[in-house]
């Protein structure tokens, strides 16, 4: 049901557009970007890093690292210097850290605080406080941190890090990056080798990342498929140059905008397609997508590749759940490219969604069915059927303070039949700043206040 616009200042809507051409370059990666201010924060001297994505949670994050003792300074555009203190000398904030709406910004950061024998606060927006941080919680705990979180295990929660740091072995119950690079954080002022064991492998960026400043990080590939990492405790982390590669969830975006506006090609530029990272390419291709995957090359130690995409027929297909944790976050745009496709996509084993920014399939379900789209859902899965390129288009979408579903509907309206509102374009920022400004430079029809 369509409601009120949250804030009439920032809605933003999306009308039918002509196709969409040219060359982009999307900003840099979220997840490597958190990373390399954190791993800077920890080395002895100074990193230098290029292509950092300065969206509001990554700025958060530099922030937050110069009140825990490190300088962060930005030197230019997406170049920073991070004048790192050394593993264990982080100091004890004078006052709350604030994440606003970034969930790993918060659990990396956890990890790092329980880790070092100081005392800090962890504060955050509406969404963040609504989102688990047991997960985090439970493992830190064992490695003798002491939190004092609201029910729930939800923030705003004040975190005592140990003062002798417990290495501990740990098979993660949810598939999430987040917890263990937060185990993995606190585990590298612990003596000994601290072990988490993921059943279902996530993204590497923090072992990549950790081996590149010199710490020793083995992963370990079990026959069930399950992984185990290992890392020895106390390194001396070295300063490391990172150069962020463009974002694949970022450039989902554009790319599901060009295959569903006809007539489109666009090619976007120096993506990583790290195989953690890229099951939405996959299933793309798989729908019929025509997105060619050029000039492949490495940088910073990152897959990086340029993808081309000309507009297409999509079908509809079940996406493998085991696919799900290399595209967690792309399943809100994923829907989009669905609603446009013939016949009807399955999307199975996705329940992690509905603890991210918002509850991503209630958000995504309701989206498409305010825009014309039958949409089918259970706890832990979803079902769209496809229009074949006929989505009527014309409603109001509630964002839920969502960066990703803000996004995933305005590229639903560049190809419906009439425009989409979107109620809060704000949260992009957290992000993709200028996603509109890339948007109408392919040729997007964008109109409103937000952005
Ligand atoms: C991230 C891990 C994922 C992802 C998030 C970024 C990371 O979260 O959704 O956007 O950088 O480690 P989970 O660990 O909760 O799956």
């Amino acid at each position: 049901m369509a409601h009120a616009p949250q804030n009439p200042n920032s809605s933003l809507i999306a009308e039918p557009s002509h196709a969409l051409a040219g060359r982009l370059r999307v900003p840099g990666d979220k997840s490597i970007s958190h990373r390399a201010l954190i791993f800077g924060a920890l080395a002895v001297g100074e990193t230098r890093i290029t292509g950092l994505l300065e969206g509001e949670d990554v700025l958060a994050t530099a922030e937050i690292m110069r009140q825990l003792g490190a300088e962060a300074t930005r030197t230019g555009e997406g170049a920073w210097s991070v004048r790192g203190v050394g593993v264990g000398a982080l100091r004890e904030p004078a006052e709350a850290l604030d994440f606003g709406n970034s969930g790993t910004g918060a659990r990396l950061i956890m990890g790092l605080v329980a880790g070092h024998p100081i005392t800090a606060t962890f504060i955050g927006d509406a969404s963040l406080s609504r989102r688990p941080m047991g997960r985090v919680i439970a493992p830190l705990t064992q490695m003798g941190a002491i939190f004092h979180a609201r029910e729930g295990g939800r923030m705003p929660l004040t975190l005592t890090g140990a003062r002798h740091t417990m290495p501990i072995t740990y098979e993660s119950p949810v598939a999430s990056a987040q917890v263990k690079s937060a185990i993995l954080l606190a585990g590298l002022n612990a003596p000994g080798v601290t072990t988490v064991i993921e059943k279902v492998p996530t993204r590497d960026h923090t072992e990549l990342m950790l081996r590149a400043f010199g710490a020793k990080v083995e992963t370990e590939s079990r026959e069930d498929g399950a992984v185990a990492i290992h890392l020895t405790g106390q390194p001396e982390l070295s300063p490391c140059p990172i150069v962020v590669p463009g974002d694949p969830s970022s450039a989902a975006f554009p790319v599901v905008a060009a295959l569903i506006v006809p007539g489109s090609e666009i090619t976007v530029e120096g993506i990583t397609l790290n195989p953690h990272r890229a099951g939405l390419y996959t299933t793309l291709i798989e729908m019929g997508g025509d997105i060619e995957i050029m000039n492949q090359r490495e940088e910073g130690g990152e897959p990086v590749a340029d993808l081309r995409v000309r507009a297409s027929e999509l079908r509809g297909i079940e996406v493998p759940p085991e696919r799900a944790a290399s595209m967690i976050d792309e399943y809100p745009v994923l829907a989009i490219a669905a609603a446009f496709a013939s016949g009807n996509t399955i999307m199975r084993g996705i329940h992690e969604l509905r603890v991210k920014e918002s509850d991503r399939i209630a958000a995504t379900a309701a989206g498409l069915r305010v825009n014309g789209v039958k949409v089918h859902e259970t706890e832990d899965s979803m079902t769209v059927e496809g229009r074949s390129g006929h989505v009527e288009g014309g409603g109001l979408v509630a964002t839920h303070m969502d960066h990703r579903i803000a996004m995933s509907f305005i590229v639903l309206g560049l190809a419906a039949q009439r425009p989409v509102t979107i109620d809060d374009a704000s949260m992009i920022a957290t992000s993709f700043p200028d996603f509109a400004g890339l948007m109408r430079g392919l040729g997007a029809t964008l109109a409103g206040q937000g952005q």
